[in-house]
């Protein structure tokens, strides 16, 4: 039995013997998180997702996972215990975002930070052999132009920002007192098929692909020259498998592509993909006119072997078609 393993040995005997582990995925039904369970679920591994449904798709999360709808800022230190028995690794996905409407800065503490510190004991309780968890480019805070590096000093700029930077110091902190095997992913912007427009991040690429399904003109915001570092979210899967099941650990790591992409140039990669001949339409500009936020991939290339492979036009491809696939009301 894999969990009869001590923490540290299990997770090199049980890909080395390709026995099944138990997986624990908070925020699985959400758009990373599902495609996560694919990845998981298709190595043969047991999944637990802990979801409430905020802004997931509980219908989504497959038949074979053991599905938990709760909302985890309600979870208390003995009901961890008992989901986290026998299992191997944790994924820490759910969170509250800034620019989900009606979220009060309430809720976003209650999930982002005391959920992910009752989270982390109790994992570190349980033994689990690795928590992983989804830090945020927004802990930097930086607007650019230059790409942001882990050694940087983070001075997030919004409540997001600062609640996934205590989500890393409170991993950081309860793994020096407990010994707590943990990496952080710091996500860039995450893109690819199953994200919605009226779901977890706003995505540009979303909202202009679905516009333009509905025959729309796609919007760029100012100038259009403001820049952002896309990675498919299959790449970003990636790289969360690999920082649960690689070594070092302890580690805060960038996932990003290294390259900041104008909208304007994106617009014009979305509608090359669709295929039709659209005038991009401007609107006024916000506060990202003039920023260039992009992430410096080295360190997690060197400290973990990952980089993104995707290239964008594939990625939008992908994205497009199954949007086109999709039941266009949800
Ligand atoms: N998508 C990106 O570009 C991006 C970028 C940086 C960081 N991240 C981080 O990656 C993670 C996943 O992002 P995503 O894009 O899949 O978001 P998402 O909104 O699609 O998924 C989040 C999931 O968490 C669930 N959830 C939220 N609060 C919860 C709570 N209190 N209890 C139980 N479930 C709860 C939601 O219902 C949803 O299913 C998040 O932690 C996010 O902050 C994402």
């Amino acid at each position: 039995m894999v969990s009869e393993h001590t923490s540290g040995s299990v997770l090199s005997y049980a890909t080395e013997k390709g026995a099944p582990m138990r997986i624990l995925i908070t925020g699985g039904a959400g758009f990373i998180g599902r495609r996560l369970i694919g990845h998981v679920r298709g190595l043969g591994h047991d999944v637990i997702v802990v979801d409430a449904g905020f802004t997931g798709v509980l219908t989504d999360v497959p038949d074979d996972c053991r599905l938990v709808e709760r909302d985890i800022a309600s979870i208390t230190g003995s009901d961890w215990d008992e989901l986290l028995a026998g299992c191997d690794i944790v994924f820490h996905l759910a969170a509250r975002k800034y620019n989900t409407p009606g979220v009060t800065a309430e809720q976003l503490i209650a999930t982002n930070v005391n959920a992910t510190w009752q989270l982390a004991q109790a994992a570190a309780r349980a033994s689990v052999s690795r928590l992983v968890f989804t830090s945020s480019l927004y802990a930097y805070g930086a607007l650019g132009p230059d790409l942001m590096r882990e050694t940087d000093v983070p001075l997030p700029r919004t409540l997001y920002g600062s609640s996934k930077l205590m989500g890393e110091h409170i991993l950081r902190t309860v793994g020096l007192e407990s010994g707590l095997s943990w990496n952080c992913a710091r996500l860039f912007f995450v893109y690819g098929p199953g994200q919605y427009a009226d779901g977890g991040y706003k995505s540009v690429i979303v909202t202009n692909l679905e516009r333009m399904a509905a025959g729309l003109a796609p919007t760029i915001c100012g100038d259009g020259e403001q820049a952002l570092d896309y990675v498919y979210v299959d790449d970003a899967v990636e790289a969360l498998w690999t920082l649960a099941t690689a070594e070092p650990t302890s580690q805060v790591l960038n996932v990003a592509s290294g390259r900041a992409r104008s909208i304007n140039d994106l617009t014009a990669a979305m509608i090359g993909v669709v295929g039709e001949k659209f005038t991009p339409e401007t609107l006024a500009a916000d506060w990202t006119a003039g920023t260039s936020r992009a992430g410096d991939p080295s360190l997690c290339r060197t400290t973990i072997g990952w980089s993104a492979t995707s290239d964008l036009a594939t990625g939008l491809a992908g994205t497009w078609h199954t949007l086109r696939r999709d039941d266009p009301g949800r």
